[in-house]
């Protein structure tokens, strides 16, 4: 896997965006899937600055949301369609017919799942799917013990989860849905190229675990390790349980590059 450590989270942020970038200007016409939570907030706010400043183009852009609690709707403040249309699509040219998220409030959550793995599917496949992890190393929802063959589907979370994001719900464990629907690990690794985005010490053990440890369902994240093109962006405080790398380290303006 390709290791990015920036030494702060605005740099990891800012070589996160790029990517996105590169990916948009060698196929105007790609496919992202994209994450929610706290980690990507820089990452929109540069591609929103890319946007106004540098032109960057979103308008054929096709974008699949990881996942999405079930029950709540897209008018909540806690939903992620509201958290993806307040940090990023209000603020960039994308057409929203393009937009994919799981409907929270679908009556059968198990049909919207089916009904997204299709629209993936007709869309080409995703060329570029951006990741946050969680503690437990969870990918989109997909916590420990998912099967690596899974799709998209209605999910319970993790209790580790529930806490976790308790702080975008008033600090109320007792708000935070149970259920959510998410893609599936299939579907992550069926992208043609994943990057993945982790800042803070909370999230240096997942990181650990994800480059060093045994590829293991305990750890979803670990199935990265198996993807042909993947690429991890840190900051110094996720990266610092890692092992000194045995390949060269290419040092450039606030980041450091490796291969393990
Ligand atoms: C959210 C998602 C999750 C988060 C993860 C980390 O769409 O897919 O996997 O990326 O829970 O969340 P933060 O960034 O809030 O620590």
């Amino acid at each position: 896997m390709k290791v990015i450590i920036a030494d702060d989270y605005e740099i990891m942020s800012r070589e996160a965006a790029k990517v996105v970038a590169a990916e948009i200007e060698k196929n105007p016409d790609c496919v992202l899937a994209l994450p929610t939570g706290g980690t990507p907030l820089g990452f929109y706010a540069e591609l929103v600055r890319m946007h106004k400043e540098e032109g960057l183009d979103f308008s054929r852009v096709t974008t699949f949301n990881l996942d999405e609690y079930l029950g709540l709707p897209e008018t909540h403040k806690s939903s992620y369609a509201f958290y993806m249309y307040d940090n990023f699509f209000n603020d960039v040219n994308v057409n929203r017919d393009r937009v994919h998220i799981p409907r929270g409030l679908a009556e059968d959550p198990h049909e919207e799942a089916a009904a997204y793995e299709r629209e993936i599917k007709k869309a080409g496949g995703i060329d570029l799917a951006v990741l946050g992890i969680g503690r437990n190393g969870h990918i989109g929802f997909n916590e420990p013990k998912t099967e690596f063959g899974s799709l998209t589907r209605p999910i319970y979370l993790a209790k580790r989860t529930i806490e976790a994001n308790a702080r975008f719900f008033d600090d109320d464990p007792d708000a935070v849905p149970r259920q959510a629907i998410s893609m599936g690990i299939k579907t992550i690794m069926n992208s043609r190229k994943i990057i993945l985005l982790a800042n803070g010490p909370e999230k240096s053990g997942a990181i650990y675990q994800t480059i060093h440890g045994p590829v293991t369902d305990m750890v979803p994240s670990s199935v990265l390790q198996l993807h042909p093109d993947c690429t991890v962006f840190l900051d110094r405080d996720a990266a610092s349980e890692l092992k000194p790398p045995s390949d060269d380290v290419v040092q450039g303006p606030g980041i450091m590059s490796m291969v393990y």
